[in-house]
């Protein structure tokens, strides 16, 4: 697929953590894919080599970058990452995706074209249209429940914002600013997506089949979980206290 023409310079940035078994298939379909688009791995020092590969696709592919960082220091820090490569190299457009095949590459022609229209693309399973494959029912139950409670208490009109396969214009990341973006782990996603729409920047959803890894595993974990639900909580509290003050003023 061609790039709409107006977008500019494509990265799709993928985050690794012991991503071995599926770095290559997936960085091989993104350039299958969007040809256009380069590819910037940003590895946290995986222990499985993930890293090294990764260095072993870059040297025979222009079009594939590697970002080495010195640990595994979240997903959050790890996009951040991404997104200042990607600005200081001039980059339009920055993609996230999962390493795992979840977030299939093939859709990403429809991610971009929504672009167009929008500051910000979520590809969103739950809206209609959107599907999960092979999760089980704990792991619906949690992804559900944190849109829910993020929907309500942050009052955003999203279906998923915790969603990892999403577009950015590289002027939608400067306006909402990542100097002082705390989240690290998961809870990311809604971060960004919350300022964006506090921002006034127009965030599109559009339904995507969100398929779970073969190889490999999660890393979620209760860390991850506990930030998101202090983090949504503050978040959500701070923003009535301020609108509250804003009344008596
Ligand atoms: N560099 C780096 N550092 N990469 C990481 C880290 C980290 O600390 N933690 C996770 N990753 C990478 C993984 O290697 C993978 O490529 C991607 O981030 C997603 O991690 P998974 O562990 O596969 O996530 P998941 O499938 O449980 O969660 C998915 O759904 C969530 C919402 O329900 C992801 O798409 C999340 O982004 C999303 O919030
Ligand atoms: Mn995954």
């Amino acid at each position: 697929m061609e790039i709409p023409a107006d977008l500019g310079r494509v990265l799709v940035i993928i985050p690794t953590y012991n991503e071995r078994e599926n770095i290559e298939d997936i960085a091989g379909r993104v350039r299958k894919a969007v040809p256009a688009a380069d590819v910037l791995v940003v590895d946290d020092n995986s222990p499985d080599g993930t890293g090294d590969l990764a260095d072993t696709m870059a040297a025979a592919d222009d079009n594939i970058k590697v970002l080495h960082r010195a640990g595994k220091q979240g997903l959050g820090a790890a996009y951040i990452a991404g997104f200042r490569w990607a600005a200081e190299h001039g980059y339009d457009v920055m993609v996230e995706m999962d390493a795992d095949g979840s977030h299939q590459p093939e859709e990403l022609p429809r991610l971009l074209k929504a672009l167009v229209g929008a500051d910000l693309v979520i590809g969103a399973r739950w809206v209609p249209g959107g599907k999960v494959l092979n999760w089980p029912k704990s792991r619906l139950f949690l992804s559900r429940g944190a849109n829910t409670y993020s929907r309500l208490m942050l009052g955003i009109p999203l279906h998923d914002s915790t969603g990892g396969y999403r577009a950015f214009r590289a002027a939608t990341l400067d306006k909402i600013g990542l100097d002082d973006v705390e989240s690290r782990g998961y809870c990311f996603q809604i971060d960004l997506a919350l300022r964006a729409l506090r921002h006034g920047l127009r965030v599109a959803e559009v339904p995507i089949t969100f398929v779970e890894r073969a190889h490999g595993k999660s890393k979620m974990s209760r860390d991850v979980m506990v930030e998101a639900m202090v983090r949504i909580t503050q978040w959500g509290v701070n923003e009535r206290v301020s609108k509250v003050r804003a009344r008596r003023r």
